[in-house]
């Protein structure tokens, strides 16, 4: 069955995302790779749609890693990944991470995303600094630019919280979440707020197996089993790790 339809763990998983994130929507896809894509795509398409047609470059970090399809390798900020592929995707620039003067100079009118991991994974567990963190969000929000955090890899209690910008006390306009989020089933799911999901109309993005029943019914009791120990990391007074309340 194809996420044309709406299953019921598919839309109890979608709205434990929201409740538990900045998000109001939520797409599902089989991969993180997958998310990203969606990610690139709807950021796009959320100026396209605006008549905004020549505001399509995306900035990403250098040492970043989105993933390996041809927009997500492009986005990624190691030559390595790259090597082979030639020619890539337009309209990708690179800055150096936790550079905010190099970020700014980038941000023009044509910029319609900045595409970032809270902590970089692959390009060697590197945190962002907390008032770079912050200031981008604020140019982003300035700019009119959406803000991508790529949550893949620091995401879903990987840094103590359940996603790790909430250590920042910032949001982005989209997150993309995959690997810990099925926990060893495929899957993988882009969030939104209502203002950068509404770039995508009916028909803009889909996938046959994004958010099946099986993996979204196995993220449900990842996300069972996690969130409530992550509250417990929070706040000692909240800590309740019986078995029963895991599920509330
Ligand atoms: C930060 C980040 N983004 C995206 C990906 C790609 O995810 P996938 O391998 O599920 O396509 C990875 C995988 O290592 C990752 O670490």
């Amino acid at each position: 069955m194809s996420n044309l339809f709406y299953t019921l763990p598919q839309a109890e998983l979608a709205s434990r995302l929201c409740e538990k994130s900045f998000a109001d929507r939520v797409f599902f896809a089989n991969s993180g790779a997958e998310a990203n894509e969606a990610a690139i795509k709807l950021a796009r398409r959320y100026f396209q749609k605006k008549g905004e047609k020549n505001r399509f470059r995306i900035i990403t970090m250098l040492q970043s890693f989105h993933g390996r399809t041809m927009a997500t390798l492009t986005a990624t900020g190691q030559d390595k990944v790259k090597e082979g592929f030639y020619p890539l995707l337009e309209g990708f620039s690179y800055v150096p991470f936790n550079d905010l003067k190099a970020l700014e100079d980038q941000l023009d009118d044509t910029v319609c995303a900045v595409m970032l991991e809270p902590v970089q994974g692959e390009g060697g567990i590197v945190p962002a600094d907390a008032g770079y963190l912050k200031a981008v969000r604020e140019l982003c929000t300035k700019k009119g630019i959406l803000l991508i955090f790529d949550e893949i890899q620091c995401g879903m209690g990987r840094c103590g919280k359940l996603f790790a910008h909430q250590l920042y006390d910032i949001f982005p306009d989209i997150m993309t979440l995959a690997k810990a989020l099925g926990n060893g089933l495929p899957i993988g799911a882009m969030l939104a707020t209502r203002e950068a999901a509404s770039g995508f109309d009916v028909g803009s993005h889909a996938t046959t197996f994004g958010g099946t029943p099986l993996a979204t019914a196995a993220a449900l009791e990842v996300l069972h089993i996690m969130a409530p120990r992550l509250s417990w990391m929070r706040s000692a007074k909240r800590a309740d790790t019986s078995k029963k309340n895991w599920r509330n």
